[in-house]
């Protein structure tokens, strides 16, 4: 018996299902219920009714987004110590520091945040509906954490005024993309259409075709007739990118873009989670209701 046929039969048993991230190892993909990006994922989570158990393989924040969203079922991180270094970088201190230079500014937060900082947003976006959650406000100016480069990719979108809170806040692997590398590429494969992450630099977005979340990409891969991609996110992507699209070719733009949060995850820790029910993700009540009314204001433009 394979590990992926006890992971499948530990399912059955226990009424759970898996929800992974496009950034996953190939073999997490392979066994999940449902891959996605954030904000799929944490619809899918919010929506659940059968299951009672809900293992979300991807890092912290995610899966505290599903324990805010959905209070009634037991949200399982494989691996507990799977942290998102960007989410790590807007604390509650920051948060209210520029409230009180900025006060009647609302606070629109990446879902790439911890609770506690969730817990003073107006409302959250993901990369997939920052434009349009930032569009619907009537406010010019807006305070925006903690992704600088998301913040000035919306900025160009909608022409307001977003303040990065904290001014330099960053993701770690998305910074490893450059422009040169995109060029040297480009000379490989004259035709290649780049895609990349609003969270790469506003540089990398300037040589991009098209700029949008992780499951945009897969998207806009499935539907765009080109037979080459030059690819600016995490690897894990690919697996999926190739598995839908098996006659185009698919390129990362830095061949060690590797999230090493992500990847902290591996079949055999997911499988003792659930066997073992261990590695429960909790949120404080009076924190997840703050951090839930943010999220719902979301789901409610976006829907
Ligand atoms: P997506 O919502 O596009 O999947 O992005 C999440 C993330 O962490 C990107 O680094
Ligand atoms: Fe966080 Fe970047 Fe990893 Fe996404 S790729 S989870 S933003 S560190």
């Amino acid at each position: 018996m394979t590990l992926a046929d006890k992971i499948s039969d530990l399912k059955r048993e226990k009424k759970a299902i898996i929800l992974a991230h496009n950034y996953q190892r190939p073999e997490i993909q392979d066994v999940a219920d449902y891959v996605g990006d954030s904000i799929e994922l944490s619809r899918k989570a919010m929506d659940e009714k059968k299951a009672e158990i809900i293992v979300f393989s991807a890092v912290d924040f995610m899966a505290e987004s599903a324990a805010i969203l959905n209070p009634e079922k037991k949200v399982l991180l494989p691996t507990p110590g799977a942290r998102c270094p960007m989410a790590q970088m807007l604390t509650v201190d920051e948060i209210k520091k520029w409230k009180v230079q900025y006060p009647l500014v609302p606070v629109v937060l990446y879902v790439n945040t911890l609770a506690s900082a969730k817990a003073y947003a107006d409302v959250c976006c993901t990369s997939a509906n920052a434009v349009e959650v930032i569009k619907s406000l009537s406010a010019d100016t807006v305070l925006f954490g903690p992704d600088r480069n998301l913040a000035e990719y919306v900025e160009r979108k909608t022409g307001k005024t977003l303040v990065s809170i904290p001014e330099w806040g960053f993701c770690p692997t998305h910074l490893l993309f450059q422009p040169e590398d995109v060029q040297i590429l480009k000379m490989q494969y004259p035709d290649a259409v780049v895609m990349v992450h609003p969270e790469c630099s506003l540089e990398m977005q300037n040589v991009a075709d098209f700029v949008g979340s992780t499951s945009q990409m897969c998207r806009y891969a499935r539907e765009t007739d080109a037979e080459t991609f030059i690819v600016g996110t995490e690897e894990g992507i690919l697996h999926r990118l190739r598995k839908d699209n098996p006659e185009k070719r698919f390129v990362l733009a830095y061949e060690d873009a590797v999230c090493p949060n992500m990847k902290l995850n591996t079949l055999e820790k997911l499988y003792v989670a659930l066997r073992e029910e261990k590695h429960v993700v909790t949120v404080p009540e009076p924190i997840a209701k703050k951090a839930r009314k943010a999220l719902e204001k979301m789901f409610e433009i976006t829907n």
